[in-house]
Order: C-alpha cells, then structure tokens, then sequence
C-alpha cells in the first residue's frame, strides 16, 4: 500500500509547519485545484464537446480568444466567487476586475489567473494550462480597486500553475519551495509525486521565438547567438533548442530538467514592452522559478520586483537556471 499524500493533505501538513497558510489560504488552493480539475476534464473531452476553435471574440490585450478561453474563465469565477475568500479577481480573459456578487461574504485574498494559457495550442492538442497568483487583500478593503491588486512579485502569499498535458500536473510554491501534484484521475484527487522540485543551475537548452529574431534587442541578440555558435564559439558548448509557445509547458519543462525561457523586450510593436502578463503570468511563473532555486529578470531588474502600473501590463522574460539567467542579465548591463 503507497502512502499517497494528496494535495488537501499536503496544504494541511504545510498549515502546521508555516503560520503564513491560514485555514482560507487553504480552502482557497483547495478550491482553485477543483477549478482546475473541472477545465482538466474540459480540455480532455473538448472535441466531444465541440467546444474547440475560436469564440468569435476579443481579450483585453485585443487577442482572439477561444471557446475554451471563455469557459476555463467561467469555471475559475463560479468556482470561486462564493467561498468567502476573496475580495477579488483578475482574469487574462476579462478587462475590469471581478468583483464578488454582494450576496457572497468578502475575504482576505485577491487571486488573479490565466485560466488557459497557451491557447493558441487548444486545437493542436498540445499542452495548455492555468496559471494563478495569490495577493492579501490590503488591510481595511472590502471591495478592491486596480490600485488594490498592484503589488510586486515578491508580495505573492502563494503561486501555481496547473498544466493539461499527457498527465494534468498542478505545481505550487506558498514561499517554502515547489512541489508538483499529479491528477489521479481514478480517485478524482491531486497526489504529491514531485516534492522538492529544483531547477539546476546550469543548463544546454534555450527557449524563444526565433521568428521575432530581427526585433531583439543587442543583449539578447548576443546571447543567441553565441548559443547557436555552439562549441567553436565562445560558451565552448553545444545548445539545444523548444518552443512549445505555452509557457507552463516551457515552465514545467525547466522545473524538470533545467533550461532558459525567454520572451524578452522586442521592437516588434514598440507600445508593447513584452509579449507575456505581469500579474498573472510572469510574477506566479518567478515566484515559483525562484522557489526552486532558478532566477528570472526582464533583463534589467529582476521580474519580481517590478512596480506594476496596471493590471493587464505586459513585461518582458528571462527565466530559468540561475547560471544562464545571470549571463544574460550580465549582457544587459550598461545597454
Ligand atoms: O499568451 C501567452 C503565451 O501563449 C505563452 O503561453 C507562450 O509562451 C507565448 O504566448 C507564445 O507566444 P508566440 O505565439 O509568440 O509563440
């Protein structure tokens, strides 16, 4: 008999060892495991459903959404709207924040999600995934304005990302390093099998869209192209290249084996520094690269630590094994 160690019981272990997890803290990741197990599911029968292709319709970021965008946001509101944990949301899918209907008791977390990131890979059957952030409240609010939800990185009480691949993997970090969780679909529950995950420090393997080559700044300009020189040219190692273009894949991918993601700043459309979210995306994604012992920056000061403007910002990348995180950090220094 295995001694399987479900999420539920993971956080409740985790409330003993660390006073930052309170009982709504838990029932609120509890809660959020469920959404994700409902769009899990949804993914998994998408075709039998006939809820694959485009809604017709536009996010914020002026981005065609898909059916399954609009209903992965729909599952994350419902859900959550009427636990008595939060006092608001933000969503990729949705412009204005969300606030809790009045008839539902307000609580002291704010949650902002990508309810399915890497969509553009809904149809092509490759992995998607939810990506989730987790802020206090400011003391005294009941009802959270824009100004409410812009906190830096480093004020993140908890982050995870659950990705719909060949297994669905929920990976969490509450400050005290990552683990990942496996869906067992046999018994409906998320199961500890990757406790402790680390980034090692050193890596052979870049991700980035090549295609946006020619926008590239000089620093990263420089870094792939000494990537791709390989043994003869001045890293004196041979590299290897994915673009899965769904970044928890990517994430999943470094948590696993190491590597560099990068999306960095490009000339491509100079009112837009970056191509991916801060709040929703870049911040949950540093916080648990950084958990697990790896280093992410925009090139210029790490992501973390970036004031937010608003709530929809986009910024630009670099994450991954500390050791190459750092050597292109190096190249930005003085550009
Ligand atoms: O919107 C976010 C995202 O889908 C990421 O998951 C992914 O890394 C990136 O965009 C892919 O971008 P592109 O389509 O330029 O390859």
């Amino acid at each position: 008999m295995h001694n399987h160690i479900s999420l539920n019981q993971f956080i409740s272990q985790e409330n003993t060892k660390h006073s930052s997890i309170d009982y709504d803290l838990a029932g609120l990741l509890n809660q959020v495991a469920i959404s994700c197990k409902r769009i899990s599911n949804l993914v998994n029968r998408s075709g039998l459903m006939h809820i694959l292709g485009a809604a017709g319709t536009e996010n914020v970021q002026g981005e065609g959404q898909k059916k399954l965008d609009i209903i992965s946001n729909n599952v994350m509101v419902k859900d959550l709207e009427w636990t008595g944990y939060l006092s608001g949301m933000v969503s990729e899918e949705v412009e204005e924040i969300i606030s809790i209907p009045n008839q539902y008791s307000k609580g002291k977390y704010l949650l902002l999600f990508d309810p399915l990131d890497g969509s553009s890979n809904i149809d092509i059957n490759v992995s998607v995934g939810t990506i989730f952030s987790v802020l206090h409240t400011p003391n005294g609010v009941t009802h959270p304005k824009d100004e409410h939800f812009l906190q830096p990185g480093t004020q993140q009480v908890c982050a995870g990302f659950c990705v719909y691949g060949p297994t669905t993997m929920l990976v969490l970090t509450i400050g005290h390093g990552v683990n990942g969780f496996t869906l067992d679909r046999d018994i409906g529950d998320f199961i500890l099998t990757h406790p402790n995950m680390t980034v090692p420090e050193d890596t052979s393997e870049f991700a980035i869209n090549m295609s946006n080559q020619r926008f590239w700044e000089a620093p990263v300009q420089r870094y792939i192209q000494e990537c791709l020189q390989g043994k003869e040219g001045p890293r004196s190692k041979n590299f290897n290249m994915r673009w899965v273009a769904s970044m928890v894949a990517e994430v999943y991918r470094i948590l696993t084996r190491g590597g560099i993601f990068m999306y960095p700043r490009d000339q491509k459309d100079p009112s837009k520094p970056g191509r991916l979210r801060l709040m929703y995306e870049a911040n949950p994604m540093s916080f648990i690269i950084e958990q697990a012992g790896g280093l992410s920056s925009t090139g210029y000061e790490p992501i973390l630590a970036v004031k937010p403007t608003h709530i929809h910002q986009r910024v630009p990348v670099i994450i991954g094994s500390k050791n190459e995180v750092s050597q292109v950090i190096s190249y930005h220094k003085g550009n």
